[in-house]
């Protein structure tokens, strides 16, 4: 069981779906005693990774000044990672990827990660809109060693909280409470 959990979320809208989603996984943690820190990294200043080595010669500090460093500092405490994303173009938003790219910044020095969950609501009615990012998930999991401790997706969803009432943010909660 996880203690601390770190969460990405990654849509701009305000109370859309993903946000919804992270709300309901948060729920289910913090009611089974859990520690999360909770970045909503589309409205954070997010560089993307210049890939200058920086990271890898200063003990894992990235050499970009923005808001990355208290992800950073916080994933250096985690024991479960959580992404969650709209479907935007067949894969996760522009806004989660910029943040997990810095991730780079921790390779060498290592992250306490120990298992990671996907959350993700989609336009399309199946689940296949989410395929690559799935995919990307999966294979970030097996890079880092990280469990894969659950996956959400849920389909045709359109307007802005029109999640609410929908299983999927009971799987989320039970989520959170179980990872
Ligand atoms: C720029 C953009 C691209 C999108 N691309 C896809 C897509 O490729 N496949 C899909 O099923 N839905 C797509 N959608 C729909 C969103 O994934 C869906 O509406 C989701 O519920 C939005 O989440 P939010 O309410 O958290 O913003 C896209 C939406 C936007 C704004």
């Amino acid at each position: 069981m996880s203690k601390n959990i770190v969460v990405l979320s990654g849509s701009p809208r305000k109370n859309g779906n993903t946000a919804r989603l992270a709300a309901a996984f948060i729920e289910g943690a913090k009611a089974a005693g859990k520690e999360v820190a909770f970045f909503d990294v589309a409205k954070m200043h997010i560089g993307g990774c210049l890939g200058c080595g920086y990271c890898f010669k200063n003990e894992g500090v990235c050499v970009q000044k923005d808001d990355m460093p208290p992800i950073l500092a916080a994933l250096r405490q985690a024991d479960a990672l959580v992404l969650a994303s709209p479907v935007y173009y067949f894969g996760v938003s522009a806004q989660i990827k910029l943040a997990i790219d810095r991730f780079f910044a921790l390779l060498k020095v290592g992250m306490p990660v120990k298992r990671a969950a996907l959350l993700m609501p989609c336009g399309d009615p199946t689940v296949d809109a989410a395929a690559a990012s799935i995919g990307m998930f999966r294979q970030i999991c097996a890079y880092q060693k990280w469990e894969e401790a659950g996956i959400v997706i849920a389909p045709s969803l359109h307007e802005p909280g029109e999640i609410e009432g929908r299983a999927e943010l009971d799987l989320a909660r039970k989520l959170g409470g179980n990872i």
